[in-house]
């Protein structure tokens, strides 16, 4: 992901606050979004990417694993949008470098929108409103192209700026309670920041899951989407290791890791000190974390993203 431009840290800080502000052609991004919630995008029209990224809530679904058209779970947890344009690989093996590339495989994958190039065109050019929307931003019938490029500038633009923590690294230091700066200096000395760290506290690297101690242990079978980037690469050293995720708006994203196998974040926190750094946290240690980690959440169109579980028990 060649544009996303991540300021470096302050002075010290292994965290950098967002400052990409995304694309600003306001004709582009509004046909973007409605594609993006069109389930006409979709076989049958049946899904839209919204369905699994809701953007009313944080950019996913709440759940462990988003149920497929055929009715069964897929494959992987599904990870916000959001801020996903600052991540240097997609998806959680990081098997995509651009949206494009991503976003055409979503369309195609027959789990997910299901639809062929020959089928999503014969509809959005038989649509009255579609046909002069395009006709405006691109000055022809939509096509491959300028379909990829609308959803992308869309995408481009789900950026969340303002979250509490990113005031206190801009200098106001009373953005953040005593017992959320706690949690961050926790962070860092247990060493989380060796791979969460930069503008989206993660997105930057490659990391095998289970560094000191083997997460899959008591799983009786490993699915293909454990194994990580070895089922992309083939390479024994890919073996469980997959990228780095952000945790820009973790206490809003739950359920937890490439399989959904908690919704606690507490317990998140917990599996991570054992699994990747070999410490074993008392429960103070990782609800103090887990405070600092909801200094993370940002804003979107002036409103703090929320969870799905939140928005749906209300
Ligand atoms: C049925 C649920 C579902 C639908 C529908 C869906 N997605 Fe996804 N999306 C997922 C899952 C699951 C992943 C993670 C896949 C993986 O890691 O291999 C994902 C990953 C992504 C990512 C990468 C995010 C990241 O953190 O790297 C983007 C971007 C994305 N989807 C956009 C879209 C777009 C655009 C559409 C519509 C064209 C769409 N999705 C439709 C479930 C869905
Ligand atoms: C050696 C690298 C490494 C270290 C150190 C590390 N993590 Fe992670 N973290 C990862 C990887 C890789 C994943 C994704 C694992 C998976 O889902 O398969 C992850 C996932 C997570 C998630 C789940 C995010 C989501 O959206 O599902 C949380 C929360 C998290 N880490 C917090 C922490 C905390 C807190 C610490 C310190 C106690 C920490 N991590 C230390 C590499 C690391």
């Amino acid at each position: 992901m060649a544009q996303s431009n991540q300021p470096a840290p302050p002075m010290g800080e292994p965290i950098a606050p967002i400052t990409a502000s995304g694309p600003s052609d306001r004709a582009k991004i509004a046909l973007g979004e409605s594609l993006f919630n069109d389930a006409r995008l979709s076989h049958g029209d049946v899904v839209a990417c919204s369905s699994c990224h809701r953007l009313d809530f944080s950019g996913d679904d709440g759940l462990a694993r988003s149920v497929a058209a055929d009715g069964k779970p897929l494959d992987f947890n599904t990870p916000t949008v959001f801020n996903a344009a600052l991540d240097f690989r997609l998806n959680w093996r990081g098997n995509f470098r651009t949206f494009e590339e991503q976003n055409e495989a979503a369309l195609l994958d027959d789990r997910l929108m299901n639809t062929s190039w020959e089928e999503l065109l014969t509809k959005l050019r038989s649509n009255a409103e579609y046909s002069q929307r395009f006709a405006r931003v691109y000055g022809a019938i939509p096509d491959r192209t300028s379909v990829l490029d609308a959803l992308v500038v869309f995408q481009r633009s789900l950026i969340t700026p303002d979250a509490r923590f990113d005031r206190y690294l801009k200098g106001e230091r009373d953005a953040i309670t005593t017992d959320e700066e706690h949690g961050y200096l926790l962070f860092k000395a247990y060493g989380c920041v060796a791979c969460h760290q930069g503008a989206n506290v993660g997105g930057n690297l490659f990391q095998k899951f289970g560094i000191f101690q083997d997460p899959f242990a008591r799983q009786k079978t490993l699915t293909k989407a454990d194994l990580g980037r070895f089922a992309v690469t083939g390479a024994e050293s890919d073996r469980h290791v997959f990228r780095v995720p952000s945790l820009r708006n973790v206490a809003v994203t739950a359920p937890y890791f490439h399989d959904g196998r908690t919704a606690s974040l507490a317990d998140a926190v917990k599996i991570m000190a054992r699994n990747q750094l070999g410490r074993e946290l008392d429960q103070r240690d990782a609800d103090l974390i887990v405070e600092f980690l909801g200094t993370l959440t940002g804003e979107y169109r002036g409103r703090p993203l929320t969870s799905a579980a939140d928005r749906l028990q209300q």
